[in-house]
């Protein structure tokens, strides 16, 4: 019998990309999830499939081999995956044969961390099957060290939401403690649909950021501000207040070239319908947007954020990290 684990997706509310140079940002978990079965087999590969990458691959003896699916691809979507599986049976202490079937409800390479999400779920589900107890404190790391190893030097804000779920403030030095919410944050999240990497986005703001040290330095004070000043305002459930450090935060995430056309239309598309505030979440040049408006607004915004050219969906924050199911 196989064991079936689930991870959350997240959305960046404020503080991407500045995370990465120890700022704060606050990232809250959604009801779209990852889901990853684990099963012995018989001899010694580790085989994953996608249904909805429609991939599947395996590893053996060092030998990497794709049985359906773009090579590349599926190395890139699987690199992190087996090495997070490679992690967790060195703790197991002997190298065993496994089928890891994947599952998952999240767009890919969209900004909503769908990555962490399998990779914090099957890390989990791999741990259960081989009764090993880990901690959620043990997946994170797992899955964090997985990630880094293939996706240059992330901060970590993806593995940890992925894990614990719920609405988080995360700084590299200081870790992530839960941030007191009390309001729904009625957010739609647009789908640009275009596709882009988290690496090339984080190296796009690096070179921005070491060409103009001086106003690097503002600019990491803003967004520091930024976050701040939301974690108040989600505690007092000030939803106007959250719009406008929205607005700003793109304004400073464009400054640092991770908007991109697609990511202009949805966010005034929104705006213009009623949003309170709209900024895009996670690494930008595509991907995804976020649209904060009140519950009557709903529909208009995910409307607008459709004739623009994306796909809406309404997203409910949750409390509920990894979870074996
Ligand atoms: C990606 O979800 C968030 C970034 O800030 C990168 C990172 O924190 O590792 C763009």
């Amino acid at each position: 019998m196989g064991v079936v684990a689930s991870a959350p997706a997240k959305i960046i509310l404020f503080g991407e990309h500045f995370v990465v140079y120890g700022e704060p940002a606050i990232v809250v978990a959604i009801n779209r999830r990852a889901r990853a079965t684990a099963e012995r087999r018989q001899d010694n590969r580790l085989r994953f499939h996608s249904a909805n990458l429609s991939t599947a691959c395996y590893f053996e003896n060092g030998v990497f081999k794709v049985e359906q699916g773009d090579v590349k691809e599926a190395r890139l979507k699987f690199e992190p995956v087996k090495l997070a599986v490679e992690k967790v049976l060195l703790r197991y202490g002997k190298n065993v044969g496994l089928d890891v079937e994947i599952n998952s409800t999240i767009p890919v390479g969209a900004g909503l961390g769908s990555s962490a999400a399998v990779v914090t779920s099957v890390a989990a589900a791999v741990g259960a099957l081989l009764e090993l107890k880990l901690s959620k404190e043990d997946i994170f790391r797992i899955a964090y060290d997985a990630e880094k190893a293939v996706h240059g030097n992330p901060s970590g804000v993806d593995p940890a939401i992925a894990t614990f779920g719920g609405t988080l403030l995360f700084q590299i030095d200081t870790g992530f403690k839960p941030v007191e919410v009390n309001s729904d944050i009625p957010l739609v999240v647009g789908d640009t649909g275009v596709a882009r990497s988290t690496r090339v986005q984080v190296e796009k703001v690096r070179e921005i950021m070491d060409s103009y040290p001086q106003i690097a330095g503002s600019l990491r004070k803003a967004a520091r501000e930024i976050v701040l000043r939301a974690v108040t305002a989600l505690k007092e459930n000030d939803l106007e207040t959250l719009g406008t450090l929205m607005n700003i935060n793109h304004a400073l995430l464009y400054g640092v070239g991770v908007s991109d056309e697609s990511l202009e239309w949805l966010t005034s598309a929104a705006r213009k319908a009623g949003a309170l505030g709209a900024k895009l979440t996670g690494a930008g040049g595509g991907g995804c947007m976020i649209a904060l408006a009140k519950a009557e607004k709903l529909d208009n915004v995910s409307e607008a954020i459709m004739r623009a050219g994306g796909s809406p969906f309404v997203a409910k924050k949750t409390d509920e990290g990894v979870k074996i199911e």
